[in-house]
């Protein structure tokens, strides 16, 4: 995350964080008049998270809304490409406002969170002329009496339509939260759609794996001794269950890897799911020239393979078959043994990153 600072109207400063890759499609986050981008900050690391870029603006320190839509109009202007607006409660006044002249050339698309009744906008002929894809979210702001007239809000609207989240702010308890995040991404998705990336067969590996890579696991640590009783491990996503009768897994070795002889030959592996605290044994497992075994309390099972102390389970195998697989041989093991603490969090990999279970 950086800070930027944006000119607003007569070059008062604003300050704006800016979040995820620049390449991908932007969405300018307006506050609430008041609140400071900091009420914004859980929606905007969750939309990085989706692919999206973030520009999470200040509002100068005025309760007039004149001065705030010549900023908004002046920040777009500055933005290299047109984003979508999210804006909340009189955030959405403001954004309704600096959008209602030619709105299409500054923005995407348009999402209202909260917005209290504007029943101004709707005679000044300013819903009307919002010429872009706007979501509006009613809220805790815009509650069930004032229904005539925010059902009036988005009638007049040329490209509107309309999501209900009860009691909607931006004070929301987590699965509002999430409710609102919902329907922002839906419509993320639908509006603002990110450029499909391809991989063709012979086109560059890179691109294959990043596909490979939306595919979300967990990650374990293989485990062996080799000839002369010494553990050997490496990180491995490539963990598959196969068969329950019998007992079946599997797991893809690259031939390339400093432990696949002695994979290739073990009569018997153990793989440990890795729990949240694990991330720093991922790395260490993943990494060259690592005294991988040296501050990592393990003991050996009942075939003596090395289990890893404080994992979420444990899979003790004895080696069922291996079948070569073009730059990789997938290891197929028969499970004799799974010690397993359920309770524990898992530790997860999504698109190159760690990531960790987030429950709606
Ligand atoms: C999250 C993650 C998942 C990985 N999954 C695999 C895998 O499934 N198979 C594999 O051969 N290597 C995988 N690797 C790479 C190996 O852990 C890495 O190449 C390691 O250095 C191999 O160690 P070695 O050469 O000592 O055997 C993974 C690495 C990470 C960080």
């Amino acid at each position: 995350m950086s800070l930027i600072e944006y000119k607003g109207f007569g070059g008062v400063p604003l300050a704006a964080d800016m979040l995820g890759d620049e390449n991908d499609p932007a969405v300018l986050l307006v506050p609430e008049v008041g609140q400071g981008r900091t009420a914004w900050r859980e929606v905007a690391e969750a939309l990085v998270l989706s692919g999206r870029r973030v520009v999470n603006l200040d509002l100068r320190g005025d309760r007039e809304l004149a001065p705030h839509i010549e900023d908004l109009r002046a920040v777009l202007a500055q933005m290299g490409s047109r984003p979508v607006v999210v804006a909340a409660g009189r955030g959405s006044w403001i954004a309704t406002r600096a959008l209602g002249l030619d709105g299409a050339h500054l923005a995407a698309g348009l999402v209202l969170v909260d917005m209290p009744v504007d029943e101004d906008a709707v005679e000044s002929g300013v819903a009307a002329r919002l010429a872009l894809p706007t979501l509006v979210v009613r809220g805790g702001f815009s509650p069930a009496q004032d229904s005539a007239a925010s059902e009036a809000f988005n009638a007049a609207l040329p490209f509107g339509e309309s999501a209900d989240i009860n009691e909607c702010d931006l004070e929301l308890a987590s699965d509002r939260k999430e409710a609102l995040l919902g329907q922002l991404l839906e419509f993320l998705e639908r509006r603002q759609p990110r450029e499909a990336m391809e991989f063709k067969a012979g086109s560059d590996p890179r691109t294959l794996r990043d596909a490979m890579g939306c595919f979300a696991t967990g990650i374990t640590i293989v485990t062996a001794l080799d000839a002369a009783g010494t553990p050997v491990g490496l990180t491995a996503n490539s963990f598959t269950s196969v068969s329950l009768d019998p007992p079946l897994l599997l797991v893809c070795i690259a031939n390339t890897a400093g432990t696949a002889p002695v994979l290739r030959g073990a009569a018997h592996f153990g793989v440990n799911v890795l729990q949240i605290g694990q991330q720093p044994a991922s790395n260490r497992f993943a990494a060259r020239g690592e005294d991988r075994f040296a501050n990592q309390p393990w003991a050996p099972g009942q075939t003596g393979v090395p289990l890893l102390g404080g994992s979420l389970v444990s899979f003790e195998c004895q080696r069922e078959s291996l079948h070569e697989a073009g730059d990789h041989f997938i290891l197929v093991g028969r499970v004799v043994r799974a010690q397993f603490e359920p309770h524990r969090d898992p530790l997860l990999y999504f698109r190159g990153k760690y990531r960790r279970l987030h429950f709606a």
